[in-house]
């Protein structure tokens, strides 16, 4: 969408229009050259107001269309910015809601600038693996002094209007406006009162012609990287961004750009810049179900229930309680539930000893937790959560209460980790309503939330959840049901295959450091110690019955015959200090990995890094192919996002389907059929997905 232009008196209005956020794509970038040219061109203007349609001025470059011919085409925003500034009648811009990235950039190019109150500003384009290419870098140090504009370039975080129009002799803001109301008016009043002043013809200002200094210069600077430095590590684009602020300082003002254009190139080219789009893109993706639409009527959640005090029901009522949500938490004894409102009790006060929480909020939020061992307590939830033991027939008691008590239209869920969603949905008499909402722990901690769609889900159950996700601050993915879902599916394939390792010759801290140095926050076996080695343990006897034939190496078992659970035990993969969490290599976990190759007759191979990170990710690279066969997932972005905020999978790698297609999805497969070939491993897993070979063949990736 393009920009409109109409005349009030004498004062032309260009406003970009391009929902949701005016991006300024193309058909923007255009219709905003052509209004400044209509308002030269006409005589009757004497003053020209710059502004934004609806919910934003501008929210910036097009993100969609970056990589696309339509990103560089001219007029790029450079040529708009500098037809802004060359305009010889004079260009106010009037801000409010949004003005970040190239939208600053934009209104920085204008001679006068006034804001609405609550205007969020921003150059967040380190979010994105990028620096400001549109002056950002050059103009904000001008205009707010150079060490408030380098934490804003650095952090991307937006910073409200009146709070920057309050800066001793700050230049952003020529005049702030009453409201965001009579932002329009006051505007208009603006512009003229700008002609009349430049009516002597008088050269109108400038933000480049401002002095850029800092009194304590390179040392300033050498300051700033170390910080910056310290804090971005894998990531090039913050200290990028030190670099050509600093060059703001030191270079005219055309050189300077001509730096910040190079570097913003060169960052929009790196793999990290990429996952970071792809990240943006992704986040808001999976807030939306193929099938179920945007204005889907939603049910109102004013209180939850929560069934089981445990390791998760307890993280999952502060999730409600944090966003002032009262919670009702079940259990069938008191001491059971006296110990969940404890560990409640001792988390909430450890943020506030931290300085996090608030006393009095702290207080407040408790007061809204109700703890109960009567069913008859949930009959007005407007959602329950069951959180109870892992067993079906524990389900299908509590589900079947549930289905007794609860009101009409409660919404019925379960954060079941691996059972059939189906299965429990069917034990009520009103399946449309029962959903998975499988959190992870700590469940008041982790960002994701995997909704589990059951076949009979009702369409606005969905709708609601997605929403109640946001609210609560999660990243809600939606999952069909099988077993594992997509996080836990996935998950399942990457550890057959580092135990494979360990049978092959690798020993566990090789493994974890490989994947570690990779970026995931936690290789494999440090993380077993950590959840506890029994979990996986009790799995694999399950599967042993269900799925006799599949192929795992026993050394995981052997660990847990050891009584070696991980650290709840003192003892996993590693060992442990009393009281200390560093995993320490262990001579018997070794010596017992090296008799079980001896007893199985394998001669240990050196096994390289690349080979260990490479069977890890694409073992899950694989396995989500199949899922997204089979339509678990709707989107490979999705199953990115899982990755991203559940398991630790490096962001500035994107997720591994992201990985997957910048490794080349070829490279990818080609790794897969030399796998097949080592006899030690599963060869039949090593067959590439369907998908996998058709996108290839193709010559298509994900997206
Ligand atoms: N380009 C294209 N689309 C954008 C966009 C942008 N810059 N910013 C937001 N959108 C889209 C989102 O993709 C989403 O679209 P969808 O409805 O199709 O999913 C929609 O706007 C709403 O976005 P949010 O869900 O994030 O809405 P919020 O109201 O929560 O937030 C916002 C609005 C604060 C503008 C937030 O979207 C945001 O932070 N956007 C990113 C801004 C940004 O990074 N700008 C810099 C771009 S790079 C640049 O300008 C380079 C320049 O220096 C040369
Ligand atoms: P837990 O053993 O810590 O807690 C379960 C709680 O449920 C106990 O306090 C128990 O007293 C209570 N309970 C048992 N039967 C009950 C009943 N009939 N009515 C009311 N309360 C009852 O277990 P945890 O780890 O919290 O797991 C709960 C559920 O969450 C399981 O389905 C599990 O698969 C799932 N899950 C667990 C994760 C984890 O990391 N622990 C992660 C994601 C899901």
């Amino acid at each position: 969408m393009s920009a409109s232009y109409e005349v009030h008196g004498h004062v032309a209005v260009i406003t970009m229009n391009n929902p949701p956020v005016n991006g300024l794509g193309l058909a923007n970038r255009q219709g905003i050259v052509e209004g400044l040219k209509k308002a030269q061109a006409d005589e009757n203007v004497t003053a020209i107001v710059l502004t934004g349609a609806g919910k934003a001025f501008s929210g910036g470059a097009d993100i969609k269309e970056f990589g696309s011919p339509k990103a560089i085409a001219e007029p790029n925003l450079l040529t708009v910015i500098r037809a802004v500034e060359l305009s010889t009648k004079p260009v106010i811009a009037a801000v409010h809601s949004v003005a970040m990235g190239g939208g600053l950039e934009l209104a920085l190019g204008a001679h006068y600038r006034i804001a609405a109150p609550g205007t969020a500003v921003a150059l967040p384009e380190v979010k994105l693996g990028l620096l400001p290419g549109a002056g950002g870098t050059m103009r904000l140090p001008r205009v707010l002094g150079v060490e408030v504009a380098l934490n804003m370039i650095v952090s991307g975080e937006p910073v409200k209007s009146e709070q920057l129009a309050a800066i001793p002799g700050q230049k952003l803001f020529d005049k702030m406006a009453s409201s965001a109301e009579s932002l329009p008016a006051e505007a208009l009043a603006f512009a003229q009162e700008m002609a009349t002043k430049h009516a002597d013809g008088s050269a109108l200002p400038l933000v480049r012609n401002l002095p850029c200094k800092h009194p304590k210069g390179a040392a300033y600077f050498q300051f700033a990287r170390n910080m910056v430095g310290g804090m971005s590590k894998n990531y090039p684009a913050p200290l990028k961004c030190v670099d050509v602020v600093e060059m703001a300082t030191t270079l005219p003002f055309d050189q300077g750009m001509l730096k910040e254009r190079e570097a913003f190139m060169a960052l929009m080219a790196t793999p990290e810049s990429n996952a970071l789009r792809h990240l943006f893109i992704a986040e808001r993706a999976a807030s939306k179900i193929p099938d179920v639409p945007e204005d889907t009527p939603k049910r109102k959640i004013d209180s939850v229930g929560v069934i089981g005090a445990g390791t998760m029901g307890g993280g999952i009522a502060m999730n409600f309680l944090n966003a002032g949500i009262p919670v009702t938490i079940l259990e069938t004894k008191q001491e059971a539930l006296d110990r969940g409102l404890a560990t409640i009790r001792k988390n909430y006060e450890a943020q506030v000893k931290k300085g996090k929480l608030k006393q009095d909020k702290y207080e407040q939020r408790m007061a809204m937790l109700k703890p109960t061992l009567s069913y008859d307590d949930l009959s007005q939830a407007d959602l329950i959560i069951e959180a109870v033991f892992e067993e079906m027939g524990v389900k299908e008691v509590v589900f079947k209460q549930l289905d007794a008590v609860a009101k009409a239209g409660a919404i019925l869920a379960s954060n079941t980790s691996t059972l059939d969603v189906n299965q429990i949905a069917s034990f009520t008499k009103r399946p449309q309503d029962v959903v998975g909402m499988h959190f992870f722990s700590p469940a008041n901690v982790m960002k994701l939330l995997e909704v589990v769609r059951g076949e009979k889900t009702a369409k606005d159950v969905l709708a609601t959840v997605m929403a109640l996700a946001k609210k609560i601050k999660k990243t809600a993915v939606v999952s069909g049901v099988c077993d594992g879902f997509i996080g836990n599916r996935m998950i399942e394939q990457y550890s057959r295959q580092a135990g494979f390792l360990l049978e092959e010759g690798a020993l566990p801290q090789q493994v974890d450091k490989a994947i570690e140095k990779f970026g995931f926050a936690m290789g494999p076996f440090r993380m077993g110690d950590l959840a506890g080695n029994d979990i996986g343990w009790a799995i694999r006897k399950r599967r042993a019955v269900e799925r006799a034939n599949m192929k795992y190496s026993k050394t995981a078992d052997l660990l847990c015959e050891m009584g070696r659970y991980g650290q709840k035990t003192g003892a996993g993969w590693y060992d442990y200090v009393p009281g200390k969490r560093d995993a320490i290599p262990s001579t018997v976990v070794n010596e017992m990995i090296e008799k079980h190759r001896a007893d199985q007759g394998i001669k240990a191979r050196k096994i390289s890094d690349d080979e260990i990170v490479q069977r890890l990710v694409f073992a899950m690279v694989n396995e989500a192919c199949h899922i997204l066969e089979e339509g678990i997932a709707s989107r490979a972005s999705d199953i990115d996002m899982v990755y991203l905020t559940g398991y630790g999978f490096p962001i500035y790698r994107g997720g591994p389907m992201h990985y997957a297609q910048t490794f080349g999805l070829y490279n990818v497969v080609t790794a897969m059929q030399r796998f097949a070939q080592n006899p030690m491993d599963d060869q039949a897993f090593w067959t590439p997905a369907p998908l996998l070979t058709k996108l290839v063949a193709e010559g298509r990736g994900f997206d």
